[in-house]
């Protein structure tokens, strides 16, 4: 995992890299690390914790002789979070930061080098490897070539080697992109972060290798041309305006990023759906596919498409996807779904699939991601770049390319009437005016509900049909951002074993559409009540009376099937806020989470 940076030629190198590796901290904000070098010698400086911290230890550090510099923020992997073990992994002549796994690193510390036995880091076991290399070898591209036929993983490198003054980009698997302006380069794991900076970017492909001498680039592994690709800068998502936090940013602009997916998907993308795509659906089983909040977008989709599809449809964790056995006889289409387009474990199932030559589709906010270059089809959302690490716009942009997906598949195949088809359309079309209302209506609800929440020490969320997974996502925000413990049932298991957890220390948060199972899930409440559980029912139905119980129901606007996950999602998010919020933790960057996890 983690976020890498490197920079040639600029008249600001430290405060540039500084910048940079703030804006890639949602790849892991364990320990950061920065190396200054020019021709004669190499400076380096780490620290443990977020990059202010490096920041402060760098503070008096001059950059003006250096002509270079590399950088790094760390999720840790192999090794405990300290200052030994984040990068760059450097000395005298040699500086290295790596984002990504070297899985044969042990291997190469048995066969090649001879290392400290107390070395954690499959990183420093690297540079390790690549000293040795460099002593072994005259070149040191000769050093370079040898030690990427030998190692192992998915990785990006950004090394430095003084004995020829050269700077070495390498890919394999992990993200990679480098732009430039006359003499100056930078590189950067997150290629929307350069485009801050330059409008000509260069995405490196596996097995790339990519040496910056006297200012110019060229590939040590081929004659191919680099060819930089023009890439316009949008507005700028690190500015947080009148909000506190990232996360609370990003709810509000809901409705906006939603109203803009949708006129694109209207006026784009699925406009003469059928001409266009009408081989891609011929098949008889789709897999929604995906990790984290991604995971329960795929698992709305699957309620999407059964309803109005006659397709055979299932979703399943990436994570779990490439341990499983492939159906080659069935016509299968995987429709992956990612914010990032850069989650290892998607990736990896993406790349498993592609084995048996299924075809596939990414949804991802993230054009210029890995997944787009491995899939055969791309929806893209816009929902502009998410900085907080829980998801949230990114989220509903996701479920609303899967309710459009699954009425331009019903309607192709005919298993929707026009009527029913126009009239599920027109409720996505209005769905941002409703949305922006209900947020304004509903967070003075949510900062009060948020302060029952501080009672208990568990929460609970129950839904039934399309409101299951909100009742999955509900949870995970809650446990993401505030650490409660936390779980999602579906609402008919509470009674075959979670109910056992009920007591006066639980919370429940009953997902209750006012629909035909309203009845069944005021049911669930009034089965925990009788057992001393706090109870918030979230619902568009008024009050309710059930039995002797009077339960109070704040009320949401009235849902339909097809906009039901965002009419409760959204006020589940706005819990989650307010309760992080007065309970004090870092709510764009929990602990122990980072937003794009490059690791498998
Ligand atoms: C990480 C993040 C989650 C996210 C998941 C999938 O675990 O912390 O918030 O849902 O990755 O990310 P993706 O970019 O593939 O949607």
């Amino acid at each position: 995992m983690c976020g890498i940076v490197g920079i040639i030629n600029s008249n600001s190198l430290k405060n540039e890299a500084i910048d940079i590796l703030k804006k890639l901290e949602y790849r892991g904000y364990d320990s950061a690390g920065i190396s200054l070098f020019e021709k004669n010698r190499i400076k380096t400086i780490k620290s443990v914790g977020k990059i202010s911290e490096l920041e402060k230890k760098s503070k008096n550090l001059l950059d003006k002789n250096f002509t270079g510099i590399i950088g790094h923020t760390r999720w840790a992997t192999h090794g405990i979070v300290n200052r030994n073990n984040a990068h760059p992994f450097s000395d005298e002549n040699l500086t290295l930061v790596c984002n990504g796994i070297i899985e044969n690193y042990m291997e190469i510390q048995k066969r090649y080098v001879d290392i400290p036995n107390n070395i954690q880091s499959d990183v420093e076991v690297s540079f390790y490897f690549l000293s040795y290399l460099l002593n072994k070898y005259k070149s040191p591209d000769e050093a370079i070539k040898t030690f990427l036929k030998i190692i192992k993983g998915n990785y990006a490198f950004v090394i430095y080697i003084k004995k020829n003054n050269s700077f070495y980009l390498l890919k394999n698997g992990s993200p990679i992109s480098i732009s430039h302006k006359d003499k100056s380069f930078y590189a950067c794991s997150d290629s929307s972060i350069l485009s801050f900076y330059h409008n000509r970017i260069y995405h490196l492909k596996d097995g790339d290798i990519l040496k910056i001498d006297n200012d110019v680039v060229k590939r040590l592994n081929n004659n191919n041309k680099i060819i930089f690709e023009e890439n316009s800068v949008s507005q700028n998502p690190y500015d947080k305006g009148k909000f506190q936090h990232y996360m609370l940013k990003e709810i509000y602009e809901q409705p906006k990023v939603l109203k803009e997916t949708q006129q694109r998907y209207n006026s784009e993308f699925f406009l003469d759906f059928a001409n266009k795509f009408q081989k891609l659906f011929d098949v008889n089983k789709l897999i929604l596919v995906g990790c984290g909040t991604a995971y329960h977008a795929c698992m709305i989709g699957e309620y999407y498409f059964n309803k109005f599809t006659n397709l055979d449809v299932s979703s399943e964790l990436a994570s779990e996807l490439r341990y499983k056995n492939i159906n080659t006889k069935q016509k299968t289409l995987y429709i992956f779904v990612s914010q990032s387009g850069e989650t290892m474990d998607t990736l990896m199932a993406l790349k498993y699939i592609k084995k048996y030559n299924k075809t596939s589709v990414i949804i991802t906010n993230s054009l210029q991601s890995s997944m787009v270059r491995e899939a055969d089809v791309t929806i893209p959302t816009y929902a502009l770049k998410e900085v907080g690490v829980a998801s949230t716009k990114a989220f509903t942009c996701q479920v609303l390319s899967l309710a459009n997906l699954s009425l331009e598949v019903a309607k192709m195949n005919k298993t929707i009437s026009n009527s029913d088809y126009k009239k599920n359309l027109k409720i996505l079309n209005t769905l941002p005016d409703k949305l922006k209302k209900l947020i304004k209506d509903f967070s003075p609800t949510a900062k009060y509900l948020a302060k029952k929440m501080s009672l208990v020490n568990s929460c609970y969320f129950l839904g039934r049909n399309i409101s299951y997974p909100i009742a999955l996502e509900g949870s995970l925000k809650l446990k993401e951002i505030s650490y409660m413990h936390s779980e999602g049932f579906p609402g008919g298991e509470m009674k075959h074993g979670p109910i056992a957890l009920i007591d006066k220390n639980t919370m429940t948060v009953c997902i209750a559409p006012n629909n035909e199972l309203y009845e069944k899930s005021l049911s669930n409440a009034q089965e925990i009540i009788a057992r001393n559980g706090k109870i918030i029912i979230l619902s568009s139905a008024k009050r309710t009376k059930k039995g002797n119980t009077e339960m109070s129901v704040p009320s949401l606007p009235k849902e339909n099937f097809i906009d039901t996950p965002f009419i409760y999602s959204i006020p589940l998010q706005l819990i989650s806020y307010y309760f992080a919020l007065n309970e004090g933790t870092d709510i764009d960057q929990p602990r122990n989470l980072a937003k794009s996890v490059t690791v498998e």
